[in-house]
């Protein structure tokens, strides 16, 4: 008689990837994941392919940083490489790419910086070659994180126009200007360097504004829309479920991972009770998908 069942294949295991070799580097904010070297990556997702979860989603670690993230839409960055080496291998397991600036740029920022505010326009059309960059070396999805108004249209016509017609987009549709990327920008040593991010991430207080962006994401050719953080979102979750017809993703975020980590390191809860608790409440919001670092654990 329950209702709702979180399966593998429900699931997508977030990694991270660094430069290097044979390297599994822990990411002390978040006990149990890794920075990867590429080898390293590529023995974790076959793990993952085994455990039957069908998607990976890549996070690079760029030791090239500048003002505008050219290392991002470098054809021999350490994405590209990844996703080859990873598509070789494992040609079956989806391989989804964060598209952003804030892993590539010196100064944090998801986008580039005008008179000290992120210029929407000039950042979008570098977000576009990047993606294309992505697809190129095999991506089946690309995910924009970063918030900038119009990124999806500007990289559907950009993926089009590079003959990567079938590349698919999972847009960061409503993703908010949260405290629980802690752990995360501690991962990928993004935080910004001034500033916050409210300027192009919402602000957790709207509900109504979130649903305006995920309707225009939609209309701009997104395939797969997704609300970030997950926990405490959950009615946009079911909001956005009931109102709109596209697969839904919930990104289960890193501070949602670290807290319950930290709490059962303590003995304060019974880990494998409140993980399975935690996705099965995601689940019966209405996401058709979960991002989740738990995911491998899950399931094995
Ligand atoms: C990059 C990005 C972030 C996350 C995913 N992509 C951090 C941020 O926006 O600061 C957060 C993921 C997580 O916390 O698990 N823009």
């Amino acid at each position: 008689m329950r209702q709702c069942h979180v399966s593998s294949a429900d699931l997508i295991q977030p990694l991270f990837v660094r430069e290097g070799e044979g390297v599994k580097e822990p990411i002390e904010a978040m006990p149990g994941q890794y920075r990867l070297s590429i080898d390293e990556l590529v023995k974790m997702c076959r793990k993952v392919y085994q455990a039957r979860i069908p998607a990976v989603l890549l996070f690079g670690i760029s030791e090239t940083r500048d003002a505008n993230g050219s290392a991002s839409w470098a054809e021999d960055g350490i994405v590209p490489r990844a996703v080859r080496a990873v598509k070789k291998e494992i040609p079956d397991l989806a391989v989804m790419t964060d598209v952003c600036l804030c892993g590539y740029t010196d100064h944090g920022h998801c986008g580039v910086i005008l008179d000290g505010r992120v210029d929407n326009d000039a950042t979008i059309e570098l977000l576009a070659r990047q993606a294309v960059n992505h697809a190129r070396a095999g991506a089946d999805i690309v995910a924009p994180s970063d918030m900038m108004d119009g990124r999806v249209a500007a990289i559907r016509s950009a993926l089009d126009e590079a003959d990567l017609t079938d590349t698919v987009i999972m847009s960061y549709a409503a993703k908010f200007a949260s405290a629980f990327y802690g752990p995360f920008r501690h991962a990928a040593d993004s935080a910004p360097a001034f500033g916050d991010r409210y300027q192009y991430q919402l602000d957790p207080a709207n509900a109504r504004e979130a649903l305006r962006e995920i309707e225009l994401d939609i209309a701009e050719g997104a395939d797969i829309v997704m609300v970030k953080p997950a926990l405490a979102y959950l009615d946009l979750i079911s909001e956005a479920r009931k109102r709109f017809d596209v697969p839904l993703a919930a990104y289960n975020v890193s501070g949602e991972y670290a807290m319950i980590k930290a709490a059962a390191q303590q003995g304060w809860l019974d880990e494998s009770a409140a993980v399975t608790e935690m996705l099965t409440a995601i689940k019966r919001a209405g996401a058709d998908m979960i991002l989740s670092y738990f995911s491998l654990q899950y399931v094995v």
